[in-house]
């Protein structure tokens, strides 16, 4: 595989939040491996911003002790650290308050690339785009990279666009999913697009149903409180689940491009039905012999926050009507898993007769980890004694198809990061694809906030609760098995 390294151009990206969790664990380590990749041109520079009082100095070992922690020992070494560090700079700002504009505004050029990274809790997004317009900071160009989540509800999402619509154009809002930054969710658009073989039987005709899952082993201790307000369904699907859901059911745009792209995605979300009580299973992870219990690291003694939930979808346009998708998601599941599965039909006769059983094509997209994709197709078992079938895989792990390299790509924020300097904004969401994502998510759980449900306990380290298996089950189906 050769590696192309493009250059993105001159560039001030100032993170707001620049000392928080998110930007020492991701977003500044990925910069470093992008400077190591000689992807940063010798004048970027990139700007922490946050009430702390810290000196240029303070917030270039911060961001050395963060690459120590997060970057793998022989992906760094201490002249580049260095080097990259030294492009660093911090100015104190409130971003509710007077404190620290005017410093920035003296510090951000004009002329270059600019990116601001909204890297602070949601409540604080509205403000900053406000006060970087007030405060004449951001030039007509500017990019601000607004972190998720993205309002709670629709109400709130329309509000957020609402203010950001006042001081900045679509054009200039890029709503991170980190999903849409993954290598392999990329790659699906890749299978889908550039190859002749899977599109004309992607469709209700060929496919039985389809599967997503994206189970975490993970819990959520110490994220209680923000969960508690979220749970799965608001972290996971609406989000997440849901771009993996867009890219594997709409149509071929006709160009790369963000708005092709978007308005695809946009008319897969719109044809999603209401989701009836039945088709929805919700979990909580009880204690385990030495693990705690959701309630343990939750805030509340009495939480119905789901941390799993599974759910039949039902997509109502010509391609999809008849054929499920079946969504899950989980915390403290039995391994971290995350992949989507295609099961076709078997064939309408089969000519072997009954002994051959019955059999169909599945294909599997490994989103993480051991990303790679796998078609079972059926052969004739070997041996005398008549046409007996058997289902075999072909099954190709990328990182053995594409080399060493394969092993070297961009995570997610180093790779989303870089598309924002560019000025690329398909792999980012845009606003009425937020809002139409809320306005299908809203009632669903409106259902059972009004209804009072409580959420079903699971083992930790289990498939979930028990009632997702017979979703599929009572439809004559089953899940794949979430395995390690
Ligand atoms: P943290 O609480 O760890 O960090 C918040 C940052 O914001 C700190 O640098 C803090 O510094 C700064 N901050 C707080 N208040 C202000 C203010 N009034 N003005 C200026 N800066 C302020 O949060 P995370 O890093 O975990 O999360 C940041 C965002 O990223 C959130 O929207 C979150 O939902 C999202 N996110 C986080 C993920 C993660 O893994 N952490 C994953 C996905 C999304 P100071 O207090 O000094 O001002
Ligand atoms: C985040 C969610 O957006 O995605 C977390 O808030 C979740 O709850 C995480 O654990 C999963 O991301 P990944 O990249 O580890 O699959």
């Amino acid at each position: 595989m050769v590696s192309r390294i493009i250059p993105v151009e001159p560039f001030d990206l100032v993170i707001f939040g620049g000392t928080g969790d998110l930007a020492r664990r991701k977003i500044l380590p990925g910069l470093y491996r992008r400077f190591c990749a000689g992807q940063m041109p010798d004048d970027a520079r990139v700007i922490g911003a946050a009430r702390g009082d810290l000196s240029d100095d303070d917030f270039r070992d911060m961001v050395g002790a963060a690459i120590e922690e997060f970057v793998p020992k022989d992906r760094r070494d201490a002249k580049t650290i260095k080097e990259f560090i030294s492009r660093l700079h911090f100015v104190t700002v409130d971003a509710k308050g007077t404190d620290g504009w005017d410093a920035l505004a003296k510090l951000v050029r004009k002329d270059v690339v600019q990116a601001f990274y909204f890297s602070v809790g949601p409540s604080l997004f509205g403000d900053l785009a406000t006060r970087l317009h007030k405060h004449k900071i951001a030039n007509a160009e500017a990019r601000l990279v607004v972190e998720k989540p993205f309002g709670r509800d629709l109400e709130t999402a329309k509000a957020l666009n609402a203010v950001l619509a006042s001081s900045f154009d679509e054009g200039q809002i890029y709503r991170i999913d980190h999903y849409l930054g993954k290598e392999t969710v990329q790659n699906l658009m890749a299978v889908r697009f550039a190859n002749v073989l899977f599109e004309p039987l992607w469709n209700a005709q060929y496919i039985d149903h389809v599967q997503i899952t994206v189970a975490e082993t993970v819990s959520v201790d110490g994220r209680g409180a923000y969960y508690d307000k979220s749970g799965a369904m608001r972290d996971m699907v609406q989000n997440h689940l849901m771009q993996l859901l867009c890219l594997t059911a709409m149509e071929p745009p006709s160009r790369f491009d963000p708005d092709a792209v978007r308005d695809e995605k946009l008319k897969v979300i719109r044809a999603l039905d209401a989701v009836p009580v039945e088709n929805i299973v919700r979990g909580q992870y009880g204690p385990g012999d030495d693990v705690e219990g959701y309630v343990e690291h939750s805030e509340n003694p009495d939480t119905k926050t789901e941390s799993f939930i599974a759910m039949k979808v039902d997509i109502s346009n010509w391609r999809w009507k008849g054929t499920p998708f079946y969504l899950r998601t989980g915390k403290r599941l039995k391994a971290r898993m995350s992949e989507i599965v295609i099961t076709f039909k078997e064939t309408p006769h089969s000519i072997f007769g009954e002994d051959a059983g019955s059999h169909a094509n599945v294909l599997t997209i490994r989103l993480q980890p051991d990303e790679g994709m796998d078609l079972r197709v059926t052969i004739k078992e070997p041996g005398p004694g008549g046409m007996r079938l058997v289902d075999v895989p072909l099954d190709m792990t990328f990182a053995d198809a594409l080399g060493p390299e394969a092993e070297d790509v961009p995570d997610a924020y180093e790779r989303l990061i870089m598309d924002v300097i560019r000025g690329n904004q398909t792999l980012f969401m845009r606003g009425d694809e937020v809002e139409a994502a809320w306005a299908w998510t809203d009632p669903i759980i409106a259902g059972w906030t009004e209804r009072g449900d409580r959420p079903q306990s699971y083992e930790p380290g289990s498939f979930g609760p028990e009632d997702a298996l017979m979703l599929l089950h009572r439809d004559g189906r089953r899940w794949r098995e979430i395995r390690k």
